[in-house]
């Protein structure tokens, strides 16, 4: 968040290349993104095709992203699954991504997605569907369980 960057440049001086928040279509955190932008640093998402949104036993107040209406719609318009749309987003507004899948077929499909190109009306489309509701855990609350990993001093 843009408070964890201005403690981090304050305390230590440093900018960090690549600043990797949740960020899909339903939580496309634009203030994070502004933040990164402001100090040259690289936003990358994870949970980019909404992983987050569709986990087994994940309790996320968000539908599941895949099949979202306005992704379904793209999809059809470009011929393009909604993988390859959300990925396609995230390109084109200059965003490093990274999905993750156990499938090769689905690793070859999500490489896919430099013979199209989404206008700047889809774009804003995509943009729209952002719920401010995030799917993972909030940087400002870390879960206690997170305190427990001990970082050896060497
Ligand atoms: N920094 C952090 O706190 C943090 C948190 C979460 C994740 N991450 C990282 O971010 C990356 C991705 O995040 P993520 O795994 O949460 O979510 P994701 O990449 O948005 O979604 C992964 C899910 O989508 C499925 N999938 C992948 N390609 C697909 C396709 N073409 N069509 C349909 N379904 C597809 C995968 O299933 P299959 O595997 O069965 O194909 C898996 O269920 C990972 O590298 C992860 O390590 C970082």
């Amino acid at each position: 968040m843009r408070h964890h960057l201005d403690a981090l440049r304050a305390k230590t001086n440093i900018i960090p290349a690549v600043n990797q928040i949740e960020l899909h279509p339903y939580f496309s955190q634009p203030n994070v993104q502004a933040a990164n932008e402001e100090q040259g640093i690289i936003t990358q998402a994870w949970s980019p095709i909404g992983g987050i949104t569709f986990y087994a036993g994940y309790d996320t107040k968000l539908k599941n992203v895949m099949e979202d209406p306005v992704i379904i719609d793209l999809s059809k318009v470009h011929q393009k699954t909604p993988a390859q749309i959300m990925l396609r987003w995230h390109l084109q507004e200059g965003r490093s991504v990274i999905p993750k899948s156990i499938h090769p077929k689905r690793i070859a499909e999500n490489f896919e997605v430099f013979d199209f190109e989404l206008s700047t009306e889809e774009l804003t489309r995509i943009d729209s569907l952002d719920t401010g509701v995030r799917g993972g855990p909030n940087p400002d609350k870390p879960p206690a369980s997170y305190y427990d990993v001990v970082i050896p001093e060497e």
